[in-house]
């Protein structure tokens, strides 16, 4: 489904590789632009954004905001009690209502697209619901579904995470590898721990742009296998899913990890713990990986349970330009939606 120039960013894979070279480009420029202190490339001037969160942000909070601001612009913060999105107000009700009001809107909610058996649920059963004033939170959660706020909406909508995956997150990491490897094309990412919406993303990213992506994860963790199947068939990259980590990271460029228990999946956490032994990054993974491997985490980081400690201070670990770069990647990835 490449469309390059489609409205929202949703998946990394809607766009071809030209375009996410493009942006990726234009990320350098900008932030070039950013770092130079130069204050009078403001393309957001007059320009206002809709930031929908459902869930906690740190880094897309803030980076989405200051970069609007800095390229001109005007973000407002909606918080999980604001909207309320499928509990308060209907989805395609506040697509319609937040394009009227602003440019662009960015959204970081759980489910990334709500269907049963073919139907799409977030409309009738939610209209059904309501009629019948049965009000059950955790299942009226399930219907904040992105696409359908994309399909609604008449300005682009930006994913900033779903439970599927994290497309901003990923043009984040793919700038930063670019940076320190010098390339991302045939660079080999291996990725630890569980197969959830950050390895969907660099599966997605590996079915546009070749490089060697590796996900090891304990077994019944592993990525969905819908979109293993998509990016391995698009042939693009040699993409291996595997539960061994040790024989995983020889000779990687980067090895990437984040939290074992995600955001809606808490309650689970002290469980996953048992399961995931084995999965940290420590010190002896990170010299079987190599001396040129750099440590990538999304964060926020439990320090000393998928990673240690150690790891994330060592000189080889990059994590904190790779979340300086949320910023400068969406920056450039607005601009692109936006046809500025
Ligand atoms: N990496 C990331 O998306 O961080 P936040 O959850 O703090 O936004
Ligand atoms: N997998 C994590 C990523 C956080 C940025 C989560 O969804 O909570």
């Amino acid at each position: 489904n490449v469309n390059a120039s489609q409205k929202d960013f949703l998946h990394i894979s809607d766009f071809d590789k030209p375009t996410l070279l493009n942006i990726l480009d234009r990320a350098k420029e900008v932030k070039a632009l950013i770092k130079s202190e130069e204050r009078t490339y403001l393309p957001f001037k007059g320009k206002t954004m809709a930031m929908i969160f459902a869930k906690p942000s740190m880094r897309t909070r803030v980076s989405f905001e200051t970069g609007f601001y800095l390229l001109g612009g005007h973000a407002i913060y909606l918080g999980p009690d604001d909207i309320q999105m499928g509990k308060r107000e209907e989805t395609r009700d506040i697509a319609r209502v937040l394009s009227r009001y602003n440019d662009i809107i960015m959204a970081r909610v759980f489910a990334h697209q709500v269907r049963w058996g073919g139907l799409d649920i977030s409309k009738s059963v939610l209209s059904y619901h309501l009629q019948n004033k049965i009000f059950i939170y955790r299942f009226l959660l399930l219907l904040q579904d992105i696409l359908d706020l994309a399909k609604y909406a008449t300005v682009p909508v930006i994913n900033g995470l779903t439970d599927y995956n994290h497309p901003c997150q990923i043009m984040a990491d793919a700038l930063t590898i670019i940076e320190h490897v010098g390339h991302l094309e045939g660079t080999k990412v291996v990725y630890i721990g569980d197969g959830n919406n950050i390895v969907h993303s660099w599966l997605l990213l590996a079915s546009v742009i070749p490089f060697h992506f590796i996900c090891a994860c304990p077994k019944g963790f592993e990525p969905d296998e819908e979109t293993v199947k998509k990016a391995q068939g698009a042939g693009v990259s040699k993409i291996e899913i595997t539960n061994d980590p040790k024989e995983a990271v020889r000779g990687a460029d980067v090895v990437y990890s984040d939290v074992w228990a995600s955001m809606g999946q808490k309650e689970e956490a002290a469980q996953r713990r048992q399961v995931f032994q084995g999965f940290q990054v420590d010190e002896e993974l990170m010299k079987i990986a190599g001396q040129k491997a750099y440590f990538m985490h999304c964060l926020p980081a439990e320090r000393g349970v998928e990673v240690t400690n150690g790891v994330v201070e060592a000189p080889n670990s990059i994590v904190f330009p790779q979340a300086e770069n949320r910023m400068h990647a969406q920056n450039a990835v607005m601009l692109h939606v936006m046809g500025l």
